[in-house]
């Protein structure tokens, strides 16, 4: 890591009772007409979205709503939105909700900002130029969409997930208030701590040349054993503040780079979950569990020491200097074990309820290759044949 580049241009607000302050940060912000976006019913239930507009209504805003984004959140819905916010000359959009609530909101943002078809810029087919405004009210630690420059989006004719990144993709803020995810279903709680997990071990494992550095190492372990404790606190007593603070500020930090430059990253097992999401509609950081076990197993032998620093450090499994492999091996079944102390599944099989057939394999494969034309990862780069023996080996 011996080149990189920070940028984090997202104001945090943190802490109970914050959302009162949405409208006024929207107001700050530039916003006269707000498009206040959500998803399914959480937000609705919980009297949190009632909330929300009062602030807005309180700062002398106008505002129109467009909520039932779902889970994986899909191309046809930032059609609507971005029709709507033209038809309405809405000029912030405000997510309230979780990562897939804001990487909608992302998408309108880009459609509103620049002219033609809003899917070019996930099809790598034109680069973006700008983005409308937005801020995030958030609902569940997961995927760090709140200070990531990235949203994923999928597009129903074929089912493609894409991942956008650029320097217009952030949010002007984030409000965070740990309480708002105490109504969390248990499943989604923990799968939202692997994914918070898995963008950090994704940046943990770079490619064997890349230079380490002790401090991020430090700040990557002790996130990890951080977001393990307190998950366990979490699924046991969902109201736990300290818990839902701690894992909620992991989140964040685990995906604005602060454990790691994205850029050196290997990446690997989020390409591979993305092609699960998009052909079973199952959760991103659920996918994420069912992949991570046999990805690592594959990969491995590529820097034996790095993993074997991943069990001691974090695992606290004695290094076995005499063989390292085996201290490895101990630390990925240890991370697999934890996964299903949280009821994470750990194949594809636990995960959409069957067993992969050999065409569905090749067809992931395929889709996760962009049709065969590029590579995943840099810990290992991995070819077409190794993405679907590792389909394989976790079905
Ligand atoms: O739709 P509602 O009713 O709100 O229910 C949601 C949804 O069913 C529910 N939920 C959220 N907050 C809740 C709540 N239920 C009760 N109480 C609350 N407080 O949880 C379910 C999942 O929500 P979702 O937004 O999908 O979760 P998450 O934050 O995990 O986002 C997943 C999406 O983010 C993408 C994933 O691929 C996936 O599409 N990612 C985005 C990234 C980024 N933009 O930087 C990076 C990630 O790696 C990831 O790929
Ligand atoms: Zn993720």
């Amino acid at each position: 890591m011996d080149r990189f580049q920070v940028h984090a241009p997202t104001q945090v607000i943190f802490g109970k009772d914050t959302e009162s302050q949405a409208g006024r940060w929207c107001k700050y912000y530039g916003a006269h007409k707000v498009l206040v976006h959500f998803g399914g019913q959480s937000a609705k239930k919980s009297g949190l979205l009632d909330r929300v507009c009062a602030s807005l209504e309180e700062a002398g805003l106008e505002y129109v709503l467009l909520g039932g984004v779902v889970p994986n959140p899909e191309l046809g819905l930032i059609h609507e939105g971005i029709k709507l916010c033209r038809e309405q000359n809405v000029d912030f959009i405000l997510a309230v909700g979780g990562g897939s609530v804001i990487d909608s909101a992302k998408g309108i943002g880009y459609g509103l900002a620049n002219a033609g078809e809003v899917w070019d810029f996930y099809a790598r087919k034109r680069d973006v130029a700008a983005c409308a405004p937005l801020g995030a009210v958030l609902t569940i630690a997961a995927a760090g969409s709140e200070m990531s420059n990235c949203s994923v989006v999928t597009n129903e004719d074929g089912w493609l997930k894409r991942g956008l990144s650029t320097d217009y993709g952030y949010c002007k803020f984030a409000i965070m208030n740990p309480e708002l995810t105490y109504t969390l279903p248990a499943y989604q709680t923990a799968s939202g701590c692997t994914d918070i997990m898995v963008h950090t071990l994704e940046r943990y494992f770079t490619a064997p040349s890349t230079q380490q550095l002790a401090l991020i190492d430090g700040i990557a372990e002790t996130l990890l054993r951080n977001v393990m404790r307190n998950a366990k606190i979490a699924l046991r007593e969902p109201e736990n503040y300290d818990a839902r603070a701690e894992i909620m500020w992991s989140g964040t930090l685990s995906h604005n780079d602060t454990t790691g430059d994205r850029s050196f990253g290997d990446w690997s097992c989020h390409q591979l979950e993305h092609e699960l999401s998009a052909m079973f509609g199952v959760a991103h950081g659920a996918g994420l569990a069912a992949v991570w076990g046999s990805w690592a197993r594959y990969v491995y032998k590529e820097n034996v020491g790095r993993f074997a620093q991943l069990a001691a450090n974090v695992f606290n499994i004695p290094y076995n200097f005499r063989n390292p492999e085996a201290t490895a091996l101990e630390g990925i079944a240890a991370m697999e074990s934890f996964f299903r102390h949280i009821g994470m599944p750990t194949n594809i099989h636990d995960l959409i309820g069957k067993t992969l057939s050999e065409e569905e394999i090749k067809t992931l494969a395929y889709k996760c290759s962009f049709m065969q034309t590029r590579t995943i990862g840099q810990f290992k780069v991995l070819q077409l044949e190794d993405m679907e023996n590792i389909y394989r080996m976790a079905k």
